[in-house]
C-alpha cells in the first residue's frame, strides 16, 4: 500500500511540479521585452497545456488503454519537447544569473552584461532555443524508438557452484508493446535475444500497454523467444493498468510461464534453480482480481523452493535488501526505464530507493536494474541512458571482482 501510495503522490506532485515549470518557463520566455504583449497570454496557456500532457496521457491510458497509437506519439513527442525546452530555460537562466553576478563584482561590467542579457532573451535567441529543443526531442525519440543492442554484464556471485558459472541469463524488461512499440520492433528483439542462445530468458514486467483484444497480435513474436532451460515473465503496473487477469490467461494460453507470487525449479547441470517472480504493488488497486494476483509477497513466491541458486524477478527495484534477507541470490528488476534523460536520473534514482539503471549489491545480493528493452509511451525519449538487451553471465565471485558496493554506485 505505501508503494502505491507513494506511486499516486508521485504524480500528484510531479503534476503540480510541471505546473510550477510551465509558471517558470512562461516567466522566463515570454514576459519580458522585446515579446509582444499580444502573443504573451496565448503562449503561456499553451505552455500550460503543454506541461499537463503527461498527465493527461496517463489519466488516458489508464482509463482508454486502447489510445490510438498515433495520438500517443504525438503526445509523448510534444511533452518530449517541452521537457527538453524547460531544461535549456533553466540553463540559459543559470548562466544569465552568474553573468549578473559577475557584473557586480568587477566594475565596467555592466554595458556587456545588459548586451549579453538583450541578445539571450530576444526573440531569434528563443526561437533557436525552441528549435534545439524539438531537435533534441526528435533525436531522443529516434534513439528512444530503435532496436536496442545488447548489453553484456558478468555477475559475480559468492557461493555459486563451479557447475552454474557461465549461466547465461538473458534479460527483458518494460516491453511496454502498444502505446509506444509495434510488433515489428518485438520481431527483431526477440530474434536478436535468442541469437545469444540464453539459458533462461527472464522479462521483468510491463509487457503490454493496452488490451489482449487489441495489443495480442503486436505481443505474440514474444512467444517465440527460446531458451536452454526457460523462459519466464513477471508482471509491470502496465500490466495491471492494461488488464492483468486477461492478459495471464492469455499468457498462459500461449504457453507462456507467468509467475505471479511463485516459483518455478530447474534441473541445470545437476544442480538446482529457483526462478521466483513477484507481482506489483499496484495491485492493491485492483481488488477484484484474484488472490494470485494481489500485492507481492515473496515469502510466498518462495515457500516450497528447495535449496539451490535462487533468482527473483521483481518488476520494481525496491525492497531488495529485505528480498536478499529473506533468501534470494540474484533480483532482477526493471520499472526505471534507466531514468530517460540525463537531468532526471536523480529524480529517478531517488524514487526508486536509490536504483536506476545497472548492477548494484543489496546486502550480499547483486541487483541488476534494466534500463528497459522499450519504454512508457508518456515521453517517448532517451538522452544519456540507451534501451538494451541484457545478457547477464553468472560467474563464481573468486574468480571475478566484486560487484559495486550499494544502489549509490551503480556499474
Ligand atoms: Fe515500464
Amino acid at each position: 500500500m505505501a508503494d502505491y501510495a507513494r506511486n499516486r503522490m508521485f504524480f500528484a506532485s510531479s503534476t503540480t511540479l510541471m505546473l510550477a515549470v510551465a509558471a517558470y518557463m512562461s516567466f522566463s520566455l515570454l514576459w519580458h521585452e522585446p515579446i509582444p504583449m499580444g502573443w504573451r497570454i496565448p503562449l503561456t496557456a499553451l505552455l500550460f497545456l503543454l506541461s499537463q500532457t503527461i498527465t493527461g496521457m496517463r489519466v488516458l491510458i489508464t482509463w482508454r488503454p486502447d489510445l490510438p497509437f498515433l495520438l500517443v506519439r504525438v503526445g509523448g513527442f510534444l511533452s518530449s519537447s517541452f521537457m527538453v525546452l524547460s531544461w535549456f530555460v533553466l540553463l540559459r537562466d543559470a548562466l544569465l544569473a552568474l553573468t549578473f553576478a559577475f557584473s557586480l563584482a568587477i566594475p565596467g561590467m555592466e554595458s556587456a552584461q545588459e548586451q549579453i542579457f538583450a541578445a539571450a532573451l530576444s526573440i531569434p535567441a528563443e526561437l533557436a532555443m525552441l528549435a534545439a529543443s524539438v531537435a533534441a526531442a526528435g533525436v531522443g525519440m529516434a534513439r528512444a524508438l530503435a532496436v536496442p543492442s545488447v548489453r553484456h554484464v558478468d555477475i559475480p556471485l559468492r557461493g555459486l557452484p563451479e557447475d552454474l558459472d557461465g549461466l547465461k541469463i538473458a534479460h527483458l524488461s518494460d516491453l511496454h508493446i502498444g502505446s509506444t512499440f509495434t510488433g515489428e520492433w518485438l520481431k527483431e528483439v526477440v530474434r536478436r535475444t535468442n541469437a545469444l542462445e540464453p539459458d533462461f530468458t527472464l522479462i521483468t514486467g510491463d509487457l503490454a500497454d493496452g488490451k489482449p483484444e487489441r495489443i495480442g497480435p503486436l505481443l505474440r513474436p514474444v512467444t517465440e523467444l527460446r531458451a536452454r532451460y526457460g523462459v519466464a515473465v513477471s508482471v509491470g503496473n502496465h500490466d495491471y493498468y492494461s488488464g492483468l487477469r486477461a492478459w495471464v490467461e492469455t499468457w498462459r494460453a500461449w504457453g507462456m510461464t507467468v509467475l505471479l507470487n511463485e516459483h518455478r525449479e530447474y534441473s541445470v547441470r545437476g544442480r538446482n534453480v529457483v526462478i521466483a517472480a513477484v507481482t506489483d504493488p499496484c495491485a492493491v488497486l485492483f481488488r477484484s482480481l484474484d488472490a494470485s494476483m494481489g500485492a507481492p509477497d515473496v515469502r510466498t513466491a518462495l515457500e516450497g523452493a528447495g535449496e539451490g541458486l535462487r533468482i527473483l524477478m521483481s518488476h520494481r527495484p525496491r525492497h531488495a535488501e529485505q528480498n536478499a534477507a529473506l533468501g534470494c541470490h540474484l533480483q532482477l528488476s526493471g520499472h526505471t526505464h534507466g531514468g530517460q534523460f540525463f537531468f532526471l536520473f536523480p529524480l529517478v534514482s531517488r524514487l526508486n530507493g536509490g536504483f536506476r539503471s545497472g548492477l548494484y549489491r543489496a546486502g550480499s545480493m547483486p541487483v541488476y536494474v534494466s534500463p528497459g528493452t522499450g519504454m512508457w509511451g508518456y515521453v517517448p525519449m532517451r538522452l544519456g541512458v540507451g534501451a538494451e538487451i541484457t545478457l547477464i553471465t553468472l560467474r563464481s565471485a573468486k574468480a571475478t571482482p566484486e560487484a559495486p558496493a550499494s544502489p549509490q554506485n551503480a556499474a
